[in-house]
């Protein structure tokens, strides 16, 4: 087999589930990523394709599936939030991540910079001005600008892999009695978002 054929026979074995169950082994946190909409409509889906671009400027990024039911209104909000889940959020998760009536009844949420809902219970929050927007093939990639933060100094993030909820396990290579969570506080973060307005929570 040439070269040209191995290659394209690689492709085709990524099709589909075979492509899904290989990047399920990429671990990941989980958010719900929230917006307000300009008629005062409240907005958010549980995302795991979050992730940090950028130091300088702080600059994150996510991507949404084109055919989600959000995505007429994140493309014309001017802010949206990333709420980093905790392990006893995956109600929640479930819940945005689901067609239900009404995802936000009972919801406990502040409201933050562009009137995005700001979550309760998550374990840190980026509050950001969209940056960008670009395609993605069948979702569409959102960049922002982080402006405000918050982050726990304590508490156990929600996991995701291999198609299910997780938990963090002790450090690799320490024993178990020094596998508490370490406590770091918002702005221990090597000077990520130095000059940047800290979030004080209530
Ligand atoms: C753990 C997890 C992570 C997810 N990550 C994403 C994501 O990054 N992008 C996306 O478009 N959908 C993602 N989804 C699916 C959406 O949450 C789901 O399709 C949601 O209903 C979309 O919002 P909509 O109701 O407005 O269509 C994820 C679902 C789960 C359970």
């Amino acid at each position: 087999m040439g070269e040209a054929a191995a290659k394209s026979a690689i492709m085709t074995a990524l099709d589909g589930r075979a492509f899904r169950d290989a990047l399920g082994w990429f671990a990941t946190g989980v958010t719900i990523i929230t917006t307000r909409s300009a008629a005062d409509e409240l907005v958010g889906f549980t995302a795991n394709s979050f992730s940090s671009v950028s130091l300088d400027p702080p600059l994150v990024l996510f991507s949404l599936n084109r055919q989600a039911q959000c995505l007429r209104v994140f493309e014309s909000s001017a802010h949206f939030a990333v709420n980093v889940l905790s392990a006893e959020q995956t109600e929640l998760s479930s819940r945005f991540a689901t067609a239900v009536h009404d995802r936000w009844h009972g919801v406990a949420f502040t409201t933050g910079e562009g009137g995005c809902p700001i979550l309760e219970g998550a374990v840190a929050v980026f509050e950001c001005a969209v940056h960008g927007m670009h395609e993605g093939g069948d979702h569409r990639i959102f960049l922002g600008q982080v402006l405000r933060m918050r982050a726990e100094a304590e508490g156990r993030p929600l996991l995701f892999c291999r198609g299910a909820y997780r938990e963090l396990g002790p450090p690799l290579g320490q024993p178990a009695e020094s596998a508490a969570p370490s406590s770091t506080s918002a702005l221990d973060n090597g000077g990520l978002l130095a000059g940047l307005e800290p979030w004080v929570s209530a």
